[in-house]
């Protein structure tokens, strides 16, 4: 039966210690790609009830420095699935101490596979987007799978259709 992204919706909120930073006092790369990953990962599993390994890191963007002491908040949820594959959409907000107002400061896409305890791909639920914003990250979601494919040497460029679609109309 599909489900909804909200469905696998993850929501993870910490705090910026000192360890996690670097020199200018800004949260470390590593540790917020961690902490996506790890959303990435609830998110994955509620949506497939499997275990789910990362497959690939299509798109991080660090738009934002987060100082020390920010309240980050981690939100995940599946865009797409495919046969075993599910896109996991990544969006990072810090909140103003005072108003309370939160800014996005980076987002990402991650790419797990639901396995089972072989570590053999099995198939997923497929999803049903509802919102404006998750129907236009479903409807993007075949172009950038076959970019990861072809990036990482598993997909001919010639035969990515979806991909090439959009470049000859
Ligand atoms: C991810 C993994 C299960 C894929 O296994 P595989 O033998 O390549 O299996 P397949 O070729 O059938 O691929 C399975 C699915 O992953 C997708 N996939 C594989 N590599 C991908 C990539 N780089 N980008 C996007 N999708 C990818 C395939 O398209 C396929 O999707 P679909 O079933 O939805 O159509 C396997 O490579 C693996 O276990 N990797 C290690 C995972 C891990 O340990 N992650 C943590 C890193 S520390």
């Amino acid at each position: 039966m599909a489900k909804t992204p909200k469905d696998s919706l993850t929501i993870l909120t910490d705090i910026v210690l000192p360890a996690d930073t670097n020199p200018l006092g800004n949260l470390f790369g590593g540790e917020l790609l961690g902490r996506m990953d790890r959303a990435c990962s609830i998110s994955a599993r509620r949506h497939s009830h499997a275990i789910v390994v990362t497959a690939s890191v299509n798109h991080v963007a660090f738009n934002k420095a987060v100082p020390v002491g920010s309240v980050v908040t981690i939100e995940a949820k599946v865009s797409r699935a495919f046969k075993s594959s599910m896109e996991i959409y990544v969006d990072v907000w810090i909140e103003d101490r005072e108003s309370q107002i939160r800014s996005k400061v980076n987002e990402g896409i991650y790419t797990f596979v639901a396995v089972d305890k072989n570590g053999k791909p099995i198939a997923v639920p497929q999803i049903e987007p509802e919102t404006a914003l998750e129907k236009e990250r479903y409807e993007g979601a075949l172009r950038r799978k076959q970019l990861s494919l072809i990036l990482s040497g598993k997909m001919k460029p010639t035969d990515a259709d979806e991909l090439r679609a959009l470049f000859v109309g």
